[in-house]
């Protein structure tokens, strides 16, 4: 049994720094790129406040599947270029999107979100998909989260690539 939890008092800082620590740990010695994704995507969840919404798309023949996620049932294939996630993915840059309804081409999965952000997963040069994390409070994800999940994908890119 895993029994990680956050930190009852938690700034945004060490937050991120308790979930890196979790995720290391839930993915070390387990090379099954989808068991992991699931369970970092339970422990984001568990982890971070206000989400509606948090998961993976794998890059899969060329376009985004869903993948691993908590949260309700969302889009299953997205192009690269489309959306939110088809622009990260595009870009290789993370989209941190403080209302969802002026992003261009928004995909709406469920129409509670009211901002996101999606960070590119690359592995050794290669994309392996993006993470997703939505949420119902409008500018919910600043600078911090990015730099906190972007810490985070580069930390289990390679037990995320399977
Ligand atoms: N909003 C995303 C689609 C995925 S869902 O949010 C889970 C997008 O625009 O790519």
């Amino acid at each position: 049994m895993y029994d990680f939890a956050p930190a009852n008092i938690a700034d945004k800082l060490t937050l991120h720094a308790d979930l890196l620590t979790a995720a290391r740990a839930v993915v070390d010695g387990e090379r099954d790129a989808i068991a992991n994704m699931a369970n970092v995507a339970a422990l984001i969840w568990q982890y971070l406040p206000d989400l509606n919404w948090a998961g993976f798309y794998r890059l899969v023949e060329g376009e985004l599947v869903l993948g691993p996620f908590q949260g309700k049932a969302a889009c299953i294939r997205i192009p690269l270029g489309k959306g939110v996630c088809g622009t990260a993915a595009a870009t290789r840059a993370t989209q941190l999107v403080e209302d969802v309804h002026a992003f261009p081409g928004h995909i709406a999965c469920d129409a509670a979100s009211a901002s996101e952000i999606v960070v590119p997963l690359v592995h050794d040069g290669r994309l392996i998909g993006v993470l997703d994390l939505d949420s119902p409070v409008p500018a919910r994800f600043d600078a911090q989260d990015a730099q906190g999940l972007e810490a985070l994908c580069r930390a289990i890119a390679p037990a995320l690539a399977g």
